[in-house]
This record gives structure tokens, sequence and C-alpha cells, in this order.
């Protein structure tokens, strides 16, 4: 008798509430008042009165008798609206009642009955999707209030799987409780940061820390946001933000720890080899695996690869595992004490001599006599390649002009001629063309013709990472036979236009 009392006082609200959503009150460009708008706004407001689960209680269980729309409807799953402006996380803050459609299943049929209406069940984190009624044996199962139809009745198919299960089709509504646990990334934020900005959670994981980006907007909620991507991620356990731009020497940036454990000594994996290193000490760049690994599939067993600026080896050590013979090279102490590391722990610490020098005297020195004892002992049948690799996008074009002349002796034929791997950035229209043309500057000589580039990736709206890829040519690695001193080779295609920057303010410019 209460019960339907109360049911009759809910269907008064409920109906007063839909015809609110229709009046400028609400501010709703509902034109038609969907199941979820009326029920969302229902809840939202009662839940505060004292009192109200006097009548509808929480995880409660009702049937009522009014259409469902199919409208999708995001608010649905927005989290308590008290939570806007939050910068303390307060998980319990989150928490808020919705009502969903259910069905009532005996539990002797539960598991292949879940299986067919799988489509049109509720997924949400953390979330069962079949509960106990709490009246009998039976079980409740959890419907997506989106997926049903305006006629407050299951499609036909639907209708069809419960009769073979002899299940009345009968939808009811179940107030269910969302607690922070259930509510995705997005969503959490999107409830906290001021309405119309930008909630954008990417990170990029490296091991347990999760590396984000964050824009000045985001800031006054950097830790919030920190802990709400350890606690949405199994495995994260630190969260931490970049600082500034990458500027330094030795490529790393300065991170602040956002969230969780200060812990950045990290172990991750790429292309199926493992690597240690300290995070805030060193390069790292997980979108690069995919050109390490292009660089790799390069190269056959036998082959040499010279890694002028190596980082903790995410090229020098896949090679050795393909068992060329590498040379690695980093001018910061860190990143040559983890290449070390690494080289022990991927167990090719024999295939490598690792170096902890400037590029230029490593290219002078180790590269250079290492040249000039293979090149005369490559012939046609002995063919293996010889690949240098310079990973440094804002300088290494730089570097090019070390191998003007760089050996003495009888140039060995075209194809036995190391191959050189260079990244550089460039803000240019035509990135490749920019790209050929400094390394033409820097060679002196034309690579027309002689040489490939290719796209790694893009850097920023208008910035790309480039390599360019060629085999230097004997006019330029060896020293001239003539007694007298020949004018320098004019750069073939390079002409600085008006206004252009000369290689030097570019070169500045092009900062990671
Ligand atoms: C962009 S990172 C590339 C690291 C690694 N090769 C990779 O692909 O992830 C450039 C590396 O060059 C090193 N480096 C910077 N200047 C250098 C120099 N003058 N000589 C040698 N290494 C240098 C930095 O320490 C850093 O590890």
């Amino acid at each position: 008798m209460r019960l339907r009392r109360e049911h009759r006082i809910l269907w008064r609200l409920y109906g007063y509430s839909a015809r609110l959503l229709k009046t400028k009150l609400f501010r709703t460009a509902a034109s038609n008042t969907s199941f979820p708008e009326v029920w969302l706004l229902l809840v939202q407001y009662f839940e505060r009165l004292p009192g109200f689960f006097w009548v509808v209680q929480r995880n409660s269980f009702f049937t009522m008798p009014e259409i469902l729309e199919n409208k999708a409807d995001l608010e649905l799953y927005s989290p308590h609206p008290e939570v806007r402006g939050m910068t303390t996380l307060d998980r319990a803050a989150f928490k808020r009642t919705i009502v969903v459609p259910v069905l009532k299943v005996k539990k002797e049929v539960i598991n292949k009955l879940l299986k067919s209406l799988k489509h049109i069940t509720l997924h949400r984190p953390g979330l069962k999707r079949v509960i106990d009624d709490p009246k009998d044996e039976d079980r409740l199962v959890l419907l997506d209030p989106h997926k049903i139809s305006a006629e407050y009745s299951l499609g036909e198919s639907e209708q069809e799987i419960l009769k073979q299960f002899n299940i009345d089709p009968q939808v009811s509504k179940y107030n269910l409780e969302l607690t922070y646990d259930n509510f995705k990334t997005e969503e959490i934020l999107r409830a906290v940061l001021p309405v119309g900005q930008d909630v954008t959670s990417g990170f990029t994981r490296i091991g347990h820390i999760a590396h984000l980006n964050l824009r000045d907007h985001q800031l006054p909620y950097k830790h919030l946001i920190g802990q709400v991507i350890i606690d949405k991620n199994p495995g994260i356990t630190c969260s931490v933000n970049k600082i500034n731009i990458i500027d330094n020497t030795y490529r790393n940036f300065q991170m602040e720890v956002l969230a969780g454990e200060a812990n950045m000594i990290t172990k991750t994996r790429e292309n199926n080899i493992t690597y240690e290193f300290d995070f805030s000490k060193v390069y790292w760049n997980s979108r690069l695996s995919t050109e390490h690994g292009r660089i790799i599939e390069l190269l056959k067993p036998g082959d040499v690869l010279f890694d002028v600026f190596a980082g903790v080896g995410p090229f020098a050590i896949p090679a050795a595992k393909k068992k060329c013979s590498v040379f690695a090279n980093d001018l910061n102490p860190e990143s040559y004490k983890w290449l070390l590391h690494n080289c022990k722990l991927n167990k090719v610490d024999k295939n490598i001599k690792n170096f902890n020098m400037d590029g230029r005297d490593f290219l002078l020195g180790p590269v250079k006599e290492e040249l000039t004892k293979e090149l005369p002992l490559l012939t046609k049948e002995r063919k293996n390649t010889l690949h240098i690799v310079m990973n440094l996008p804002a300088l290494a074009i730089k570097f090019l002009d070390v191998f003007k002349h760089l050996l003495d002796g009888k140039p060995c034929s075209t194809d036995l001629l190391p191959t050189v791997h260079c990244y550089s950035f460039s803000k240019h229209d035509s990135p490749a063309k920019d790209v050929q043309e400094w390394a033409e500057v820097f060679l002196g000589t034309s690579l027309e013709g002689r040489c490939s580039t290719h796209l790694v990736r893009s850097v920023a709206p208008n910035k790309e990472m480039m390599c360019i890829s060629f085999q230097i040519p004997a006019e330029v690695l060896f020293k001239k036979q003539c007694t007298h001193e020949e004018s320098p080779v004019e750069p073939a295609s390079k002409r600085l236009r008006p206004n252009e920057d000369s290689p030097e303010e570019k070169l500045t410019s092009l900062k990671d």
C-alpha cells in the first residue's frame, strides 16, 4: 500500500521534472523529455533532500510504466556536480545515483542470456552487470539506458531471446549508485575542470611512469589529474608533468612529480627489448619505437652500426641483438651509464663498443678508425653494409660536415659506402626538400637522386621530424688525390632565399 503511494509520488515528480525540462527555467535543448534526462534531474535534485531515500532507497529496484527514449545523454554518466572546481581529489564526492533499466532473470539462465544480450547490457568500469535481486533468488541484469527503445520495450530480436529462456520482457528501473571507481578518467576530469575547457587526459607511459604534457588551464588541477591517471591505469604508480621544452644538451626535460611515488628509475619494453633508465636524467621517447624498428629492419647480421647519439640504446641494442657489430656513443654520462646497463640487461655487451664523447669526436675518432679498417675489406662478395645513425634532430645535420674528406686512400666502390640516417626537424612547407637542402649545405655536395627522406612524426603543428638517408658520396668522404687545393664544391641545390634563416639561425630555432 505504502509502496504504491510512493510510486505515485515518484511519477508525479517525474512528470513535473519532465515539464520543467521543457521550460526555459532549466535552459535545456531537449525538445523531447528523455528517460535519462528526467531521471538524472530528478535523482540529482532529490538525493540532496533529507528523507528522499525514505521514498527511493539507493540501489533499490522498482518498475515504472513510462516511456524510455533512446537518446544519447552524456550527462547520465557524469559524477556529482559538486565536484566542479575540486583541486584536491576527494573520491567520495563523486558518488551519485542514476536510474538504469533492468531485467529480472532466473539465476539458472543468467550466463547464457548474458552472452546473447551483451550488446544492450550496461558496461561501466568496475561495475557488475548482474546483481542479486534483494527480493528473491533472481538476478537483475543492468541494461544500458541508451540502448533501450522508446517503446519501453526491448527490440524484437531481444524479445525473441527472452522468449526462448522463458523470461518476462518487462523492463524495470533500478537506482544505481555510481562511485568514483565507476567513472572514466575523462568523465571525472570533465566534471572537475571548468565547463567547456578541454580535458584531454592523454599521456605517454614509460614503465610505471605516466608522462603528461598539461596545458596552462589544466595546471590548477595538476595534482588531481595526476592522481586520477594513477587510479585509472593499473601499473602506473607515478605521474609527472613536463615543465619546459627540451632544449638542453642531453635532451632530457625537467619534470614535476604530480602524484604517486617519486621514483624515476623505470623499466620499459620497446620492440621486444627491455630498457632501464632514470627517466629524469636521460632522453626517452616512446613515440620513436616505430622509427627505431624501421632502421633495425634495414640491418642484416654482420652489418656495422655507428650510433652517434645513442641515448640508452634503442637503435644500438636491437642492432646488436640482430648480430650486427655496434659502436654506440652518447655525451650524457647518465645515458652512457644506462646504455652500459642495458647492454648487460639484454646480454649484448659483447657485440657493442660504447663511448661517452661528443658526437663530432666520435665520428673523427672511433668511426673514422673503423671505416679505415673496414672499407678496404669490403668486396662485392663480402658485402656487409655500414650504417651511421644520427638522431639528434635539432642539431645532427650540423655534424654532417665531419664527413667531408674524413678518409684517406682510394674511394671504394659506391655501393659499399656507409649509409647515413640523419634526423632533423623542419618547419618548412616541403620538409623533405628542406632537410635535403640543409644536408647538402653541410656536406658541400648535391644529394639529388642519391637520398631518400622519411617523415618520422609530426612533433607539433607545422613541425615535422624527418630522417634523411644517403650513402656518403665518395667525393665527400675521401680526400682528394691531387696536390693542389681545389675550391670548395658549390652547394648544388641549396640557395638561400631572401629572408630565409641562415643555417645557424635555423638550427638554433629547431628545438624539440
Ligand atoms: C634525441 S636523443 C636520441 C636518443 C636515442 N638515439 C633515441 O633514439 O631515443 C639525442 C641524444 O644525443 C645525446 N647528445 C646530445 N648532444 C650530443 C653530442 N654533442 N654528442 C653526443 N651525444 C649527444 C643526448 O644525450 C641524447 O641522449
